[in-house]
């Protein structure tokens, strides 16, 4: 069984397909039809509803796409549709002003841009030009165009969040805690096929040795792809979110130690603090609504030779630990990545928590190139990690993405670079040895020459952004206001 609120209105479930998405759900089940489906894959935004959870006494309210996001997932949460925000015939504050601002013509991607100017409403009083911007990279709009809708979400800036939902807020966490008190965990079945929530790493143990054809899911913004796209019923699905000890990011004074079912968005403020060139790749991966969802374990597991992190972890020299029954292990990530989308994770196990060092008086650089700055994957994802004296590179690990069948460390271009200034003459020998570590393919994003091309323009970019002439120049094509 699991429990959740719909607006006020207490929902049970019991019986449901384990990969029900919350998307057909709702139209299909209880037809409220408000919420729309455009791509089915997470690209449009179209089907944008916010899920609130208790944070203190409060509620966390954040966006994400219900077409890839399982209805199980729900246990314990508030579900806010389009359909929920006017009240006593008055249009939410949102509402009115994209009415007002014309924000809408045809009206099709409206209800997903409204959730998202919603969520944004009720966690930053007063948004800048960029937080809009990054609230609403994932809705797309394809007749009115986005000035309008900018223009209604800057209307809005400094109303501090008020509205009918405020007065409830309290009352409404209580509930949810209290859901999660006398269910901690919760399950959904239908024949034989299964949706489980364990709320401890003890349990999930249990669960993986009972069920070892089970799938784990995070955010499920790979997974879900495999349900919607290739139309795959998984027999057993186990949820990581609801298992308290993935849930904590843990930092010592030497590492952070990132649980594995911590989502992008509330990992962003500590690696923004302690890797700001890594925080902001993470503006870049997907979109909020994906970032509110996906996991830096679910991008490691998932081996994808493009994921955007794995190069960023093999720069840092980052580690995973991971279980398997009563069993844990550290397994570094330079031995994780075994061929095409394969890994060393045992059988039925899972991991537990990423850690990353902490370092000091080191130069981290990461790049992210891409066709579009938001929502897109890499072309080629690249990040250099090195140790500088006087000038002279006396350390390196260079991480790359989009080169090779796995994300990869390119050791040649690693060894041409130490001993060498770190100059644009004392680069070129890395430069040329990047054609020893990779044999790029052609695919719809690159062909092999660019990427080869782009791999070591990266490195020369690095020089170029420490450069004290260049200091202070924008190499950035795009800066947020
Ligand atoms: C629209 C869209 C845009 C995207 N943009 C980007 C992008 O820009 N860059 C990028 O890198 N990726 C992108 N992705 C891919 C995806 O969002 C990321 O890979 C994300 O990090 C996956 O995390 P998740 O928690 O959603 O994984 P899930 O889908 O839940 O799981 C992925 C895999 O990891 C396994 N897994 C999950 N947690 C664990 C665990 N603790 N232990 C062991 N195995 C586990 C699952 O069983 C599954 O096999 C995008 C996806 C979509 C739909
Ligand atoms: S329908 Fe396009 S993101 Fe969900
Ligand atoms: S108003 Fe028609 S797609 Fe946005």
């Amino acid at each position: 069984m699991i429990r959740f609120l719909f607006n006020e209105q207490e929902v049970v479930l019991d019986e449901c397909s384990p990969e029900l998405t919350i998307l057909e759900y709702l139209r299909t089940v209880l037809v409220r039809r408000g919420t729309k489906e455009g791509c089915a894959s997470g690209d449009c935004g179209a089907c944008t509803v916010v899920v609130a959870e208790p944070e203190g006494e409060r509620l966390r309210y954040s966006t994400l796409n219900s077409c890839i996001t399982f209805v199980g997932t729900l246990h314990g949460k508030q579900l806010l549709t389009v359909e929920h925000l006017e009240s006593s015939g008055r249009l939410h504050p949102v509402q009115q002003a994209m009415v007002d601002l014309h924000g809408s013509q045809c009206g099709f991607c409206t209800p997903g841009f409204i959730m998202s100017m919603f969520a944004l409403y009720k966690s930053t009083a007063s948004p800048a030009y960029g937080d809009i911007e990054r609230a609403l990279a994932g809705n797309l709009c394809r007749c009115t165009g986005y000035r309008p809708i900018i223009d209604a979400a800057l209307s809005l800036s400094g109303q501090g969040g008020e509205d009918v939902f405020s007065s409830l807020e309290s009352a409404t966490s209580a509930r949810l805690r209290k859901i999660r008190n006398d269910n901690p965990n919760g399950s959904l079945q239908l024949g034989d096929r299964r949706f489980f929530l364990p709320a401890t790493c003890d349990e999930l143990v249990a669960l993986l040795q009972a069920y070892p054809e089970a799938q784990l899911v995070a955010g499920g913004t790979d997974l879900a792809l495999s349900v919607t796209q290739q139309l795959k019923q998984p027999a057993v699905l186990i949820y990581t979110g609801a298992v308290a000890e993935l849930n904590t990011i843990h930092e010592t004074e030497h590492c952070l130690q990132i649980g594995g079912a911590v989502s992008y968005s509330r990992l962003e403020p500590q690696l923004k603090r302690h890797y700001p060139e890594f925080g902001l790749l993470l503006d870049r991966l997907g979109s909020l609504q994906i970032r509110n969802q996906g996991t830096l374990a679910g991008n490691v597991a998932n081996a994808s030779p493009i994921g955007d992190t794995p190069p960023v972890l093999l720069a840092l020299g980052a580690k995973l630990h991971v279980r398997s029954g009563n069993r844990c292990q550290a397994i570094e990530i330079d031995d994780f990545f075994t061929g095409y989308r394969q890994t060393a994770l045992p059988t039925s196990a899972f991991i537990e928590q990423i850690e990353i060092p902490l370092q000091q008086d080191r130069l981290l650089k990461v790049f992210k190139v891409s066709k579009r700055l938001d929502d897109d994957i890499s072309a080629v994802c690249a990040a250099f990690n090195l140790r500088l004296e006087q000038g002279v590179v006396t350390d390196a690990r260079l991480g790359f993405g989009g080169m090779a069948a796995v994300p990869a460390r390119a050791l040649n271009a690693e060894r041409a670079l130490i001993g060498q200034p770190f100059t644009e003459n004392g680069v070129r020998a890395a430069q040329q040895a990047l054609a020893q570590d990779f044999s790029p393919i052609d695919d719809v994003r690159a062909t092999a020459e660019y990427r080869l091309i782009v791999a070591r323009n990266l490195l020369l970019r690095a020089v170029l952004e420490q450069d004290q002439r260049f200091t202070g120049q924008p190499l950035e094509v795009v800066q947020y206001a």
